[in-house]
């Protein structure tokens, strides 16, 4: 189904933890393949990561979540709009930029104060008719109101669609690449990074 319709974005509850959950394991799944073992894919646990999310939103975590939304004036023409209202398509979630003791020198003196987008997925079926769109206005949008100045977040280097996702977001590589493991595969990330101003 390739109707995109409005997408109302809001805060996550504890009671979204399993949809992020799943949201989160599909997405490496269908976009990551080439990109991180193939084992390591398919050890991607559900049930574990739901737990994992209902503690850290318990917790207070801040992650955005987009949803159909649930205008009513398609419903006789759309029996699937009606079913689907509600749904979760992807999420966002944001907080302090994380100082890690092996980043690099220059990482850690320039990202203290700094906002960071953690994680950002949206559900295979619901990439690209701008989900993840409306999930960055409303980073944006909670950043500027905590009063951050600067964003940055970690990229896998091959992932060519999101790094120009975030292009378009109006962040920049800042050539500060790290090497990093998962499951002992190596990998390499990018540090991406805007300084924020408001939407006109
Ligand atoms: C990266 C990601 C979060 C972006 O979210 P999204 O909902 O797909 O993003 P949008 O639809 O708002 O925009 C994506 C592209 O679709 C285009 N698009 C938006 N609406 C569209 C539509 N109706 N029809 C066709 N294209 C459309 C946008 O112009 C944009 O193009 P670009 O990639 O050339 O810049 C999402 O694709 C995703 O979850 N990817 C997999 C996981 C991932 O890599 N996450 C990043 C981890 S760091």
């Amino acid at each position: 189904m390739s109707r995109a319709g409005a997408v109302v974005v809001r805060r996550a509850t504890p009671a979204d933890a399993e949809a992020i959950a799943t949201i989160h394991v599909d997405a490496w799944r269908h976009n990551y393949r080439g990109l991180i073992a193939e084992a390591t894919l398919a050890g991607l646990d559900v049930a574990a990561r739901a737990a994992a999310w209902r503690s850290q939103l318990d917790a207070g975590a801040v992650v955005f979540v987009g949803t159909h939304s649930n205008i009513r004036t398609d419903i006789r023409t759309d029996t699937q709009a009606d079913t689907r209202a509600g749904e979760l398509l992807g999420w966002v979630s944001v907080g302090p930029f994380r100082q890690s003791e092996s980043a690099r020198p220059e990482v850690r003196s320039l990202t203290p104060g700094w906002a960071e987008l953690y994680g950002f997925y949206v559900a295979p079926r619901s990439q690209r008719q701008g989900v993840g769109h409306a999930l960055w206005q409303a980073a944006l949008e909670w950043c500027l109101d905590q009063g951050y100045r600067d964003l940055g977040l970690w990229v896998l280097a091959g992932n060519v669609p999101a790094i120009r996702f975030y292009q378009r977001c109006g962040l920049r590589d800042l050539r500060l690449d790290q090497d990093f493991t998962i499951d002992a595969q190596p990998l390499v990330e990018k540090l991406m990074a805007r300084t924020l101003t408001r939407p006109a």
